[in-house]
C-alpha cells in the first residue's frame, strides 16, 4: 500500500526524499504574507468515545476542559500578537472531539480570535447529534457560528449499532434546526459500512435534506489500524459502484458537488476547513500549513498545556517543504475540491502549472481522469473515484502512521513518510 504512495510521491516531487517531520519549530509563525488563509481550532473532549474514531480526543472532564480552554486562549493570543494589525482570514472552523462541549466559553474564544484576525467568510463548528438542541444552537450562534456540521453517520439504527452509536432522534433534530437557523447545515454520513446498500445511503441522503440540511458530507469508512473498531472496510469494487451510484443520484437531484465527498443544494452552503492555501491551527493535534512548512501540535492535552505554561508553542513536528513537495501538497488538496485552477497555481508558486506538471495532466486527460476548459482542470466521475481511492491510501499510509505515533508520543524525534 505505501509502495503506491511512495512511488507517486517520488515521481511527483522528482526526488527520493521522503517527507521528513522533525521535532523542531519556528518561534514566530511566518503567516503575515499568506493569502487565502483559514483558521482551525481543535477541542479534544467527547462525552463518550467511539471506537472507530481516529481523531485526537479524550473523555470530557469539566476541570480538564476549562484548563485546556485557558491554554487555548493563550496560544491564540501568542500566535495572533506575533504580527501587527488584524490579519484577514477566510474562515474559522472548530473541530474535535466535540467542540459544543465548550459552548459556555465559545464566545470568549471567538472574541480572542477576532482581536487578531478578521474573519471574512464565517465560522463553522462540528456537532454531535446530542448537541443539536435549541439552547446549544443559540449559544454557538451568539458566539458567531454561521455553519454547523452534524456527525450523523447514518439514520439507520443497524449502522449506528455497527458503529456503536445510539439512534439519532430525527424529530428533535428537525425541531431544533427549525428553531435556530444557520447559513450552512451540513450532516456527516459514513459510507462503505459492511452490508450497506445504495438504497440505504439514498435514504440517509434524503432524510438529511428533509430534516433541514443544505449540505452533506459522505465519508468513506476508514479502518484505522490504531482504533479498536471491529468494522472492516468494504471491498474496492463494491465501494466504487456505491460511490458512482451515489454521485449520480446526487447529480440527478440537482445537488452541487463542492468536493469529493460533499454535496449541497445551494451554491452558498459550504463547509470545508481543508481547501485553503494556508491555515493556522490552534489546540491539540491542530495543523498549520504555511508557504513552505507544515506543523502539527502535540496530541497530549497535558503536554500542550505544559508547553504553553513555559511560553513556548505546542508544536510537536514540523516539515520544511521543498518547492516540489509543497506543489504536490497544494495539488492534492486543490483536487479535493474536484478542480484545479491554473491561474491560482501560478499566483501561488509563480510558475505555470503546465510547466511543472504538464505531462502528468496531459496523461490524466488522456486516461479520462480530468477534463480541461478555460484554465480549469476538473475531475471526471472516474477521476473522482481514483482521487478518493488514492486519498484512502494516503490516509492509511501517512495519516494512520503519523497519528498512530503521535497518540503514543507527545514529541516524537522524527517521522519519515
Ligand atoms: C470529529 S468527528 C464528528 C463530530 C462529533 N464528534 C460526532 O461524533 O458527531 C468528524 C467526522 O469524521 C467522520 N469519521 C470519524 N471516524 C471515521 C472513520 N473511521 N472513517 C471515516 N469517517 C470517520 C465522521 O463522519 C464524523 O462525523
Ligand atoms: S466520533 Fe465524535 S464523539 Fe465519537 S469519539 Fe470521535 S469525535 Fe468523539
Amino acid at each position: 500500500m505505501s509502495i503506491l504512495t511512495n512511488l507517486t510521491r517520488m515521481w511527483l516531487t522528482r526526488s527520493f526524499k521522503p517527507f521528513i517531520f522533525r521535532n523542531e519549530y519556528d518561534r514566530i509563525l511566518p503567516f503575515e504574507n499568506c493569502e487565502n488563509m483559514g483558521l482551525y481550532i481543535h477541542f479534544p473532549f467527547c462525552a463518550g468515545i467511539c471506537d472507530f474514531c481516529p481523531y485526537c480526543k479524550v473523555l470530557y472532564s469539566k476541570e480538564q476542559a476549562e484548563r485546556y480552554i485557558d491554554h487555548l486562549l493563550y496560544e491564540i493570543h501568542k500566535v495572533g500578537s506575533s504580527h501587527e494589525g488584524k490579519k484577514k482570514v477566510t474562515s474559522l472552523y472548530f473541530g474535535g472531539g466535540t467542540p459544543a462541549l465548550a459552548k459556555d466559553r465559545l464566545k470568549e474564544i471567538t472574541d480572542a480570535v477576532r482581536e487578531h484576525f478578521e474573519i471574512t467568510e464565517g465560522i463553522g463548528l462540528e456537532l454531535h447529534p446530542d448537541n443539536v438542541v435549541p439552547e446549544t444552537l443559540r449559544k454557538i450562534k451568539e458566539a458567531g457560528v454561521t455553519k454547523i456540521s452534524i456527525g450523523i453517520q447514518s439514520f439507520l439504527p443497524k449502522y449506528q449499532d455497527v458503529l456503536g452509536r445510539k439512534k439519532v432522534d430525527t424529530e428533535s433534530l428537525r425541531k431544533a434546526l427549525s428553531e435556530v437557523s444557520f447559513e450552512t447545515v451540513s450532516m456527516d454520513l459514513i459510507f462503505a459500512l459492511p452490508g450497506q446498500t445504495y438504497e440505504d445511503l439514498r435514504s440517509d441522503i434524503d432524510t438529511a435534506f428533509d430534516l433541514g440540511a443544505n449540505h452533506i458530507a459522505i465519508y468513506p469508512f476508514i479502518d484505522f489500524t490504531f482504533t479498536s473498531s471491529p468494522v472492516k472496510a468494504m471491498p474496492k469494487k463494491m465501494k466504487r459502484d456505491l460511490l458512482d451510484r451515489i454521485t449520480k443520484y446526487c447529480n440527478g437531484k440537482g445537488l452541487i458537488r463542492n468536493s469529493i465527498w460533499t454535496f449541497s443544494n445551494r451554491e452558498d452552503a459550504t463547509y470545508s476547513s481543508m481547501t485553503r492555501d494556508n491555515f493556522l491551527g490552534f489546540g491539540c493535534s491542530a495543523t498549520t500549513l504555511l508557504k513552505d512548512s507544515f506543523k502539527i501540535n502535540t496530541f497530549s492535552v497535558d503536554e500542550y498545556c505544559r508547553r504553553l505554561d513555559s511560553d513556548e508553542l505546542p508544536t510537536s513536528l514540523t516539515i520544511r517543504f521543498s518547492p516540489r513537495q509543497r506543489m504536490v501538497y497544494y495539488l492534492f488538496w486543490t483536487f479535493y475540491s474536484t478542480r484545479a485552477d491554473e491561474k491560482a497555481f501560478e499566483d501561488f508558486f509563480g510558475i505555470p502549472l503546465k510547466k511543472r506538471y504538464g505531462l502528468e495532466l496531459k496523461l490524466a486527460k488522456l486516461l479520462g481522469f480530468v477534463t480541461y476548459k478555460d484554465g480549469i482542470y476538473e475531475l471526471t466521475l472516474k477521476g473522482a473515484f481514483y482521487y478518493h481511492y488514492y486519498e484512502n491510501y494516503y490516509t492509511l499510509s501517512y495519516i494512520d502512521k503519523m497519528w498512530g505515533i503521535m497518540r503514543e508520543e507527545a514529541f516524537p524525534d522524527k517521522i519519515e513518510l
